[in-house]
């Protein structure tokens, strides 16, 4: 591929982006942001995509944002080039986003795992925001995505002490989807992803959109906005197709339109 720091891959209708900076354990600097959000936007766009894999390697999913690249940045540097702001792009795909976790998730790392839909940790995973260590905190959403998903007792004991997680704690919490061994999480998380691409694309991308309105707005909005999607499904073929398939007791053949 024509990367630098990613691997980029199809297998089916999943696309799969693999961080690819071992000896740094897969930092994030600006390059791997551009490339990851480059890609998954382009797989986003792309018809013949279903779902998405984010993974690393089985050391590190990525141990932060790059401390090298940021060390040396003023305040004017960094609000000026609204440094790292390019992953809230990511948040926005309407395909779904599976992360592949497996050895350690933190900083940047952690906050890129929470920023994907669904979470496959291996049983090495080791979460945290250990920003505080470095005299900064958390700048991709993790103060927010990680206060929402644990509670406020929970992300505050995190980052404020920056104290690692194991992924038994992470699960009981409820940061992670499933917890399945190390080697084995790549390829859960790929049939995770394929599953959710066999599906009707329109319905997948609608559902997402409703369950991340849960994170975003109040109870009777997201109500009101989960009914609009709703209906919306009933405006297409993947509706008329999937419903026609249950009650001629066959499968259903979506045409994602
Ligand atoms: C740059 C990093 C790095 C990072 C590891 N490396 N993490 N380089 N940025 N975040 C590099 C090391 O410098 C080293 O390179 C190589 O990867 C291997 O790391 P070691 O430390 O030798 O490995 P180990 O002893 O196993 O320790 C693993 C570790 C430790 C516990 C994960 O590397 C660590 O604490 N890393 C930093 C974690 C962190 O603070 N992350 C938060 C970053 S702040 P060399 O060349 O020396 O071999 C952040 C802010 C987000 O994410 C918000 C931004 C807007």
């Amino acid at each position: 591929s024509d990367h630098e720091t990613i691997i980029v891959e199809r297998d089916g209708r999943v696309g799969v982006i693999t961080l690819n900076r071992p000896k740094a354990l897969n930092a994030l600097n600006t390059t791997v942001m551009t490339e990851v959000v480059g890609a998954a936007t382009e797989f986003d766009k792309d018809p013949g995509i279903g779902a998405i894999v984010i993974t690393g390697s089985e050391r590190a999913f990525a141990a932060g944002a790059d401390i090298k690249e940021m060390s040396s940045k003023t305040y004017s540097d960094v609000i000026s080039e609204q440094f790292f702001g390019a992953w809230d792009d990511l948040s926005r795909l309407r395909t779904p986003v599976v992360a592949a976790v497996t050895g350690y998730a933190l900083g940047g790392g952690c906050e890129l795992a929470m920023i994907c839909d669904i979470l496959i940790a291996g049983d090495n995973a080791v979460f945290g925001q250990p920003e505080i260590n470095l005299g900064v905190i958390p700048g991709i959403g993790g103060s927010q995505r990680l206060t929402r998903a644990v509670g406020k007792a929970k992300a505050m004991d995190m980052i404020l002490t920056g104290r690692n997680m194991k992924v038994d704690e992470a699960d009981k919490l409820g940061l992670v989807s499933r917890v399945v061994p190390a080697e084995d999480c790549l390829t859960t998380a790929k049939e995770v992803a394929a599953t959710i691409a066999s599906k009707s694309f329109i319905a997948a991308s609608l559902a997402k959109d409703a369950v991340n309105r849960a994170f975003e707005s109040a109870l009777a909005e997201g109500i009101r906005a989960e009914r609009a999607l709703f209906y919306s499904t009933f405006a297409t073929d993947d509706q008329t197709e999937g419903m026609a398939a249950f009650v001629e007791k066959r499968d259903p053949t979506f045409t994602h339109s």
